[in-house]
């Protein structure tokens, strides 16, 4: 029997062509001098691009240079041609100003790449926090197969018998350096053991979440979020992805037929019982409105405030990337979740399963660390979405709002979630490292610190920055957390419970540019409220003596990005490129 002839491919229109054969000739010539022969380029086998985000710039990720290897051998195995080629270097822990200036660049590159070569699909090697954005994002607006390969977490941490998670380390350390109880080599020992062996952070911070929440949105194989990055199964998920692409190749199984609404209202779901990073909700609005989806802050409070956080991972818990490995992953949450009615069963992923059957195939292996539904950590662990006399919507992370917190700012008897505060406002992280410890601020246990100047536009890309340590003489005290607010955001390794990604930013005009120390800030997280005391005319006589403040740009793209992007609010995006969608296939194919 003759097999049913194949259809043909993308990458035939620059290879195969022989209605333009000066062009086909022009395009194969120069792939054959690195090896490839004529035969292979013209045998209408798909051509699969290798996004690599691995680099000496990139730690976090740069094992992906190795588990190419597995990738291009899986591939070759299913009979396609792999390409492997550089993304723009993403790197949380050393890019200045911020890391979140590179996501939309790294997007646009990716889109380019994608749109403009002889690519029949793409393995995305994510890790890193913003290279899974930014892969995703470039594969919504493509819309070419593609498939998530996370690189994984590092080995989980340990310091003198604990586990130490990293980032989350960082924010107890340095509390105890600046209260003299450890000093300076301490410090370094402490934190720098966090971070063990290759691979991306071990929390539940931004890395973990977003690889969680790609996994959750049906973008990568059953398990692939969690295998810490050294372990033998790390390489053989990398083979197993490569061999898939070419199938979903063939299969023609797109971005567009797995990332729906449903599938993103999955991964929300997800976020709140995985106690995810704040960095999710604009990353995963940004993703979607790429996709030509509406995701709002409002589907974030609608579809996971409820969901009951489930993954003891540090910071809202206890345990690191290799014991959330070892309980299940990803789909063990799934198969919780599930059984709770919580996932839309029904959503496609890339392994040509329904997000549904994952969930039903899969076990919980330790409920100690992914807890079952019945039993959680803790209720209503979702993000809420608050709104004030001065900004139209932030965030907090409720997973880490934790007994101390509630103890020590919500139990007033009757009104209980309920507290006013002074404000202490620094502008900026470099205002507030010069004055957190000024005695004239007289700060103490009623105070609120404010941030802001850290928005997208206002520190370009926004800066991680809205959980501030208190002064080193309240820590000294035993105080050492206050709440925070601001319009930047803050480090998903964070336990701090604050109020983040308050839009619209100080730098374009947010209310938050009026506050001046010393007003007071009523705060109401039943009623989602967060109002400054002061009256309609005293805000008027503030705006109308507000000038515009802002660091000058220090390179050509902050410019370019500062005329462009949208608040945290919306994703953070560039605007303009939410405008095109479905690139490829508008172009016809080429
Ligand atoms: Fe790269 Fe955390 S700094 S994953
Ligand atoms: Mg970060």
């Amino acid at each position: 029997m003759s097999q049913p002839e194949k259809p043909r491919l993308r990458s035939q229109l620059w290879f195969d062509d022989p209605q333009h054969a000066d062009m086909t000739a022009l395009y194969v010539e120069r792939f054959m001098n690195y090896g490839l022969t004529r035969e292979e380029l013209q045998s209408g086998r798909p051509i699969i691009g290798i996004a690599q985000t691995g680099s000496d710039l990139a730690p976090c990720n740069r094992h992906h240079l190795q588990l190419a290897e597995r990738v291009k051998a899986g591939i070759r195995d299913a009979g396609g041609i792999p390409m492997e080629f550089p993304v723009h270097p993403l790197a949380e822990q050393s890019r200045r100003p911020t890391a979140a200036l590179d996501r939309n660049l790294a997007y646009l590159g990716l889109v380019e790449i994608l749109h403009g070569f002889p690519l029949d699909g793409v393995v995305l090697t994510t890790g890193c926090d913003k290279t899974t954005p930014a892969c995703l994002m470039a594969a919504a607006t493509t819309d070419l197969p593609a498939i998530v390969l996370s690189g994984g977490p590092m080995l989980d941490g340990h310091h003198k018998g604990e586990l130490v998670g990293s980032g989350t380390v960082i924010w107890h350390a340095r509390k105890l350096l600046a209260s003299d109880a450890i000093d300076y080599e301490d410090f370094m020992e402490m934190t720098t053991a966090s971070s063990p062996s290759i691979g991306h952070c071990n929390t539940m911070g931004t890395a973990l979440s977003m690889n969680s929440l790609a996994e959750a949105l049906g973008m990568s194989l059953p398990g692939c979020a969690s295998i810490p990055a050294p372990y033998r199964e790390r390489g053989q998920m990398a083979y197993t992805t490569g061999k898939r692409i070419c199938e979903m190749v063939w299969e023609d199984l797109r971005p567009s037929k797995i990332m729906t609404h449903e599938a993103f209202e999955n991964a929300i779901t997800v976020a709140s019982a995985l106690g995810a990073s704040s960095n999710c909700p604009p990353h995963l609005i940004a993703i979607a409105r790429h996709m030509g989806l509406e995701l709002s802050l409002d589907d974030w409070q609608r579809v996971g405030e409820k969901v009951p956080l489930l993954a003891n991972c540090m910071p809202a818990g206890q345990y690191l990337g290799e014991g959330f490995h070892r309980a299940g992953g990803v789909p063990a949450v799934l198969h919780e979740l599930t059984k709770a009615g919580k996932i839309h069963p029904q959503c496609m992923t890339v392994s040509g399963r329904t997000i549904g059957n994952i969930a039903e195939q899969s076990q919980n292996h330790n409920p100690d660390v992914i807890h079952t539904y019945d039993e959680p950590l803790k209720h209503n662990a979702g993000f809420i979405v608050l709104s004030g006399n001065f900004f139209d919507s932030a965030i907090m992370k409720m997973s880490v709002v934790g007994d101390a917190f509630r103890k020590a700012y919500l139990s007033s008897p009757g009104e209980e979630n309920t507290f006013e505060a002074r404000a202490i406002v620094f502008d900026g992280p470099e205002d507030y490292h010069a004055r957190i410890d000024d005695p004239a601020l007289e700060i103490d246990e009623h105070c609120i610190l404010v941030i802001r100047g850290a928005g997208t536009v206002g520190y370009p890309g926004s800066a991680e920055v809205v959980n501030m340590a208190p002064p080193a003489s309240l820590i000294k005290q035993g105080i050492d957390e206050l709440p925070c607010l601001g319009d930047g955001r803050q480090s998903g390794t964070s336990a701090s419970p604050s109020i983040l990604n308050m839009s619209p930013e100080a730098a374009v005009g947010g209310g938050l540019a009026l506050l001046q120390t010393g007003d007071r800030l009523s705060i109401d997280l039943n009623q989602r409220k967060v109002n400054v005391l002061l009256d309609e005319e005293t805000l008027a006589q503030r705006r109308a003596e507000w000038t515009p403040q802002m660091p000058p740009s220090q390179t050509p793209w902050q410019t370019l990005y500062r005329d462009l992007v949208g608040q945290l609010s919306t994703g953070g995006c560039l605007e303009p490129a939410t405008l095109h969608l479905n690139v490829i296939a508008r172009s016809g194919g080429a």
